[in-house]
């Protein structure tokens, strides 16, 4: 059995899709709009829109889309269930208790069979340690420094050099060659067979949130190559979405958190006391990890390599932080590479003083672009001055960007006051504002879109998208155009569903047309038009434009029912005739269309 439509519809009813994604993005009102960055890829301008209204969200960027329930399957990984259950429970929407319909009950398992695995290899790795084969593992730790009790507490581990031992163990506990596989600790190749991924290495285990192992990193122990080898993404671990030592660092006292760049920073960083720290794995900072650290801390310190690839890592990690709604600083831990490295030569003392010196993420930003140019020339002088000032703009508080302005000034001896003026030159010639997603008309994805779409789909999707924008048309155009004219199966299914309910109730909810759609392809494009991602066309919408989709739909429909006629359907024939002539009279007094938004 599963929840009612009616259990479902309440629970819906009575969330807002706007509290709910704001616990996880930061949105901002635009319009009739909110709109962030959006969780599902990378982005630095915002164009992931949640709408109160039609209780959806969309994204013009990828085309994720959905409700409140999608939002939650999607971003938290939950089953259907599990989703109407959290938003029941923030609701305080009592459930009736229900069974777990048998895929659900499927994945689940096969989720918990494979965290059973990456926990039974963890204990496996960390007792290989303790060995007589782990000595050089050991030593190595030793060597690095490491404490018995840091390596007991990070549950560190070592992988033997045969590189089967962790298969025959697994196996040896009964589970299939196919959930092996899918663990992501296994290779397999013709002549072996599967064979351990990780072999003669130190390995750190790497957990979520809850402190559950997802997955390792594996050293080498010296210089071989590569020196780390991680797993790869599975269904249990998203590498966008987690951070190594935030189990820990979520529960430390410190009111920050550190992010830097490897697992042996964070446990140097750990065992120095610093227990805030964290690390992205192996792979660039995310949305997925700004919105993450937001849900346990306002700031965050930066500590990247002091080399070229450093400060670039930590450019393109401070917007994504400052979108979140985090405050970054950077910190500077010059001439030693890493906090590993630093805490070694210097100790924990000067570390912190490194931490409480740490710049601010925009003067960091600042003082990268000054690198660019040469301020020793005027022109080199006038262009930095004017990134500069493009850069102030970003700063929509007045309050906030005049305390920027005298920050920068102060730092760079300029004119308070010559700043200020370049900067409102620059705000009212309109460069440098942030456009509005909405009316981004080419971006790389939509002209994609259209490029795969013919115009007879883009007719029948402007239509709908028209309707649902404005419903005041919905009376003038359903008098001529039926849900049948729509001859893409997908448009013509959610025309229907919407004309029905305008019938019904005299008004239509998009959410509840989405819904019917269950296949994911579908649900995407129809999540588009209802979000009206037309830009262009959309807002060009006077009457003739109306007009005119209005007529080729019309057409079309009338093109498709010729082609589709049966030999010797004589009343088919004589239908579609008639059609054609009332089209033809439309058209020649195009005029008697009294159709338009007013
Ligand atoms: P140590 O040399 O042991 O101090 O390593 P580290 O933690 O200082 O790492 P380093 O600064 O060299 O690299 C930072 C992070 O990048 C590591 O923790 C890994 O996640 C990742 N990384 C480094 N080298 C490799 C590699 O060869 N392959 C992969 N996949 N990831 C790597
Ligand atoms: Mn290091």
């Amino acid at each position: 059995m599963r929840y009612t439509e009616d259990i479902i519809e309440e629970v819906r009813a009575r969330s807002d899709i706007v509290d709910v994604i704001s616990q996880y993005v930061k949105l901002q009102k635009k319009g009739s709009s909110y709109f962030g960055l959006c969780p599902f890829h990378n982005e630095k301008s915002p164009s992931f829109s949640v709408n109160r209204d039609k209780q959806m969200y969309y994204c013009f960027g990828c085309g994720a889309g959905g409700d409140a329930y999608a939002f939650l399957m999607e971003y938290e990984n939950y089953s259907f269930p599990e989703a109407v259950q959290h938003l029941a429970q923030q609701a305080g929407v009592e459930l009736p208790v229900v069974e777990e319909s048998r895929e659900d009950r499927a994945r689940r398992d096969h989720k918990s069979m494979l965290l059973g695995i990456q926990k039974q290899a963890a204990g496996y790795y960390h007792y290989q340690l303790k060995q007589d084969c782990g000595a050089q593992a050991r030593a190595y730790l030793d060597s690095r420094r490491l404490t018995a009790e840091t390596i007991h507490q990070f549950g560190l581990g070592y992988a033997e050099k045969t590189g089967a031992g962790l298969y025959r163990y697994l196996k040896g506990k009964g589970y299939s060659d196919e959930l092996l596989r899918d663990s992501g600790l296994f290779q397999v190749d013709e002549r072996r067979g599967m064979y351990d991924k990780f072999w003669n290495r130190v390995i750190f285990p790497i957990t979520d949130v809850q402190n559950r192992v997802i997955g390792f990193g594996g050293r080498v122990m010296g210089d071989g190559k590569p020196k780390y080898l991680n797993s790869p993404e599975t269904k249990i671990f998203d590498k966008g979405r987690n951070l190594y030592g935030l189990s820990r660092a979520r529960s430390s006292r410190r009111r920050n958190i550190i992010i830097c760049e490897g697992y042996m920073d964070v446990i140097s960083m750990h065992q120095a006391g610093f227990t805030n720290a964290v690390a992205s794995l192996g792979t660039a900072l995310t949305t997925g990890h700004a919105s993450l650290l937001k849900r346990y801390t306002e700031e965050v310190l930066l500590i990247y390599d002091s080399d070229e690839a450093g400060v670039k890592a930590a450019l393109r990690g401070i917007p994504l932080l400052r979108a979140a709604g985090l405050h970054a600083r950077v910190v500077n831990l010059s001439p030693h590479k890493d906090p590993d490295e630093f805490i070694k030569n210097e100790g924990p003392e000067k570390f912190q003083e490194r931490l409480d010196g740490a710049q601010n993420s925009f003067m960091f930003q600042i003082q990268m672009l000054e690198r660019e140019h040469d301020l020793s020339d005027p022109q080199g002088k006038t262009d930095f001055y004017r990134a500069v000032a493009q850069r102030l703009l970003e700063f929509t508080q007045d309050l906030e960007r005049d305390n920027y302005i005298e920050a920068v000034a102060r730092q760079y001896s300029i004119a308070k006051e010559q700043l200020h003026k370049m900067v409102n030159s620059l705000a009212l010639t309109g460069a440098g504002v942030p456009k509005s997603p909405k009316i981004r008309t080419t971006s790389e994805t939509s002209r994609k879109k259209a490029e795969g779409e013919s115009a007879r789909e883009r007719a029948q999707k402007l239509m709908l998208a028209w309707m649902v924008e404005q419903p005041q048309i919905f009376g003038q155009i359903s008098a001529y155009l039926k849900p049948e004219d729509f001859t893409t199966p997908t448009y013509r299914k959610a025309a229907s569903l919407l004309y029905e309910q305008q019938e019904r109730e005299g008004t239509f909810t998009p959410v509840r047309v989405w819904d019917q759609f269950e296949d994911e392809e579908e649900r995407k494009k129809v999540a588009s038009v209802l979000n009206g991602d037309l830009p262009a066309e959309l807002h060009r919408g006077e009457g003739k434009a109306l007009t005119d989709t209005l007529l080729r739909i019309l057409e079309d429909s009338l093109q498709e029912q010729r082609k589709n006629l049966k030999p010797g359907d004589i009343k088919g024939l004589q239908e579609n005739m008639d059609k054609e002539i009332g089209l033809k009279k439309l058209k020649m007094d195009r005029g008697q269309l009294h159709i338009s938004f007013e």
